[in-house]
Order: structure tokens, then sequence, then C-alpha cells
């Protein structure tokens, strides 16, 4: 246990910000140590992609990197593979597609690790996580037990599971198993941006690699890279409103994106949102709303926590003035 850490290098918006207690772990055994040891409250770091430090840490904070990536079982067109919770999301998505392992090639370049992805089911162009997972191993906080949670049993929303619900906060998502094709692979190519940079590639029957490849063009493209300029990725979810709420948007912008959900609501891009009340590319001191996707907030370098907050709730609220839509961050805000 090292005592008052900065936790400038693990999160990706770049903030200043300590730890009272700092250890990192590569393994359950190691885990378990540091957590007999640890101050409380405790909280466990992956990639430290998902979170706004708005002040200090006042307990211990506990770094995964419990690595490892193997294959698990065989079957005729499939493999499961198992990936310690420490491993970088984008290594694990690589090495599938250099095996022509198939499902994740579409979650390319997300930032974070192994262990956080199933915490938010990320997703990106058309692909969850949800669709390729079959189970996750946790360490229980409190007593160290060792537990696996089914698909079923993480309960995977938008953007959500039982671990940003009920379960927050209380486990360390140690291994994730997942299930990915070996060939006759689902390939999901409907995303209009994902279509288009395949065909500007020339590539006609794609493969995981060559999705893979197109994914990681957008993303650059559109997306800042945290090694140059601090940000969370999105930092709101998609609101989901309902017909009345959108029928109001449709009249006053009838071309407004907009994606009609099985249940009756109606998704609408929060980027879209935001670029309309004005913010897209705009700087408030050091931080700001990013110029190619106004979904995301980036440090201009020296960002507090505080002033990056501040600006999302200014944010929020012209959202909520203009639209009468309340965003909801998507970033875990200390
Ligand atoms: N849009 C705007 N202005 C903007 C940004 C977006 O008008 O500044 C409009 C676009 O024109 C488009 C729509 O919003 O019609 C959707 O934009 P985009 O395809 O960029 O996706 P998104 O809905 O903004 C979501 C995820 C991203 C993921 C992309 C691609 C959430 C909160 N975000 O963004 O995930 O990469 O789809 O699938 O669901 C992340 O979670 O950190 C993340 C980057």
């Amino acid at each position: 246990m090292t005592p008052d850490v900065s936790l400038r290098p693990y999160n990706t918006f770049g903030v200043e910000a300590r730890a009272a207690y700092f250890a990192e772990f590569a393994s359950v055994a190691e885990l378990r140590t540091a957590l007999r040891q640890a101050v409380p409250p405790v909280l466990v770091l992956g990639g430290g992609s998902n979170i706004l430090f708005t002040r200090d840490w006042p307990g211990t904070v506990l770094r995964n990197r419990i690595c490892g990536i193997e294959v698990v079982r065989r079957f005729p067109h499939r493999v499961w593979v198992r990936a310690g919770g420490g491993e970088d999301w984008h290594e694990l998505v690589m090495w599938a597609v250099r095996q022509n392992f198939g499902g994740i090639e579409n979650l390319s370049l997300i930032p974070g690790s192994v262990g956080a992805a199933p915490v938010q089911n990320i997703g990106a162009y058309g692909v969850e996580l949800k669709d390729v997972f079959i189970s996750l191993e946790a360490v229980e906080l409190a007593t160290g037990r060792l537990r696996r949670f089914t698909r079923q049993e993480c309960r995977f929303g938008y953007r959500d599971s039982i671990f940003k619900q009920q379960e927050k906060g209380r486990w360390c998502i140690t291994a994730v198993t997942l299930s990915l094709t070996t060939d006759r692979h689902r390939l999901n190519t409907s995303y209009g941006d994902v279509a288009r940079t395949l065909a500007d590639m020339g590539v006609g029957n794609p493969t995981p690699a060559h999705i893979s490849e197109a994914v990681v063009r957008i993303r650059q493209a559109k997306l800042p890279d945290p090694a140059h300029m601090g940000n969370c990725g999105s930092f709101f979810k998609n609101p989901e409103v309902r017909q009345e709420v959108w029928e109001n948007i449709r009249q006053r912008y009838p071309n407004a994106p907009h994606y009609p959900l099985p249940n009756g609501h109606i998704k609408v891009p929060a980027g879209w949102l935001i670029e309309q009340c004005g913010w897209k590319g705009r700087r408030v001191g050091n931080v700001g709303c990013y110029e190619k996707q106004a979904l995301v907030l980036v440090n201009h370098g020296g960002a507090t926590g505080q002033e990056a907050h501040a600006l999302a709730q200014a944010i929020a609220a012209s959202v909520a003035a203009q639209f009468g839509i309340a965003l909801e961050p998507e970033v875990n805000v200390w």
C-alpha cells in the first residue's frame, strides 16, 4: 500500500486527484491480500476511462493488473476465450482479430480494461458486449469471496448492468469469458459509417480484421485519443424518450436523427442534442466539448475534475431547457 498517490496517470481525462492509499494487484490472491490491508472506502480502477475525479479518494484505490488471454473451450465453429480483468480491452480485440476470431471487432479501440467492459456493457457500431458474453468471475470486496456471474445474472442493458445498479462498487471483476466465432462469422456491417468505410477501403467480403480496421479508422477520425487529449469517451448516454417528447422535437427539427426502440420509446443521439444547443467545439477554460463529436468532453490541458463536471452540468442544463430531456452521464463522476 503506497500512501498519497496521484491518480492522474490512472484516469484518461487526465485530471489530478490523490488516493490516500494505492496498490496494484496481478492475481486474485494479491487482490485478497490488498483487500485485507486496504483502508476503506475501496475503489477498483481498470483503465480509468470511465471515471471523472472531482475530488481526492479518501480510502484505497486498487488497480487491476490481472492479465492473461486463453482459449478455454473449443466447439466446431466457436471458442470460449477467457481474459484477465486487467487486460487492455483493445489489446484483447487485436488478439482476437489476429486469430480470425469474430464477435468483438466492432468494439475495436474502445478505451478501458476487460474487467470494466461488462460494468457498462460497452457497445459500438451495432454490437454490445452482451452479444458475445458467457460469464465473468468477480471478487466481493467486503469478503474476498470469488463468484461467477452468468450473462443473465449481469442483467445487461444499454450501457448498464447489475454492477452499475444494486451491486455497484461491491465487486472487482477478475476475468471475463466470451464466445467468439472461428468461422461462419456473423459480421455486423449494418451501421452506416462502417458500411461506408468498408466501401472506401474497397472491401466487398469483409473479415473480422477488415471490420476492425474500418472501426479504428472511424474512431480515429471522430474521437480524440486520450493519449493526446484527455477524455472519457461519450460523457452522456443517448436518452430514450417517450413518443410525445420525440414528436415535439420532430416538429421543430424534421430531420433530427432518431432510432425507434422495440419498447415504443425513441432514442435520440445526445451528441445531436448537445450540438443543437451550440456546445460543439466550445471551450470553457481548460475543458471543452469536442469539435468532431459533441458527446465527448475533452481536457485541453491542466483541467480539473470540477471544471469538467461544471461543463457537463451546464450542457445538461441547456439540453433540459431546450428539449425537456434530462441527460444522464455515462461516466462515473466522483
Ligand atoms: N451527432 C451529431 N452531432 C455530434 C455527434 C453526433 O449530430 O456532435 C449525431 C450524428 O449525426 C449521428 C448520431 O448523432 O446521426 C449518432 O452519432 P454517432 O454515430 O457518433 O454515435 P453516438 O450515438 O454519438 C454511440 C456510443 C459511442 C459509440 C458510437 C458508435 C453512446 C453513449 N455512445 O455514440 O460509444 O462509439 O455510438 O456506435 O451510446 C462510448 O460509449 O464512450 C462511445 C464512444
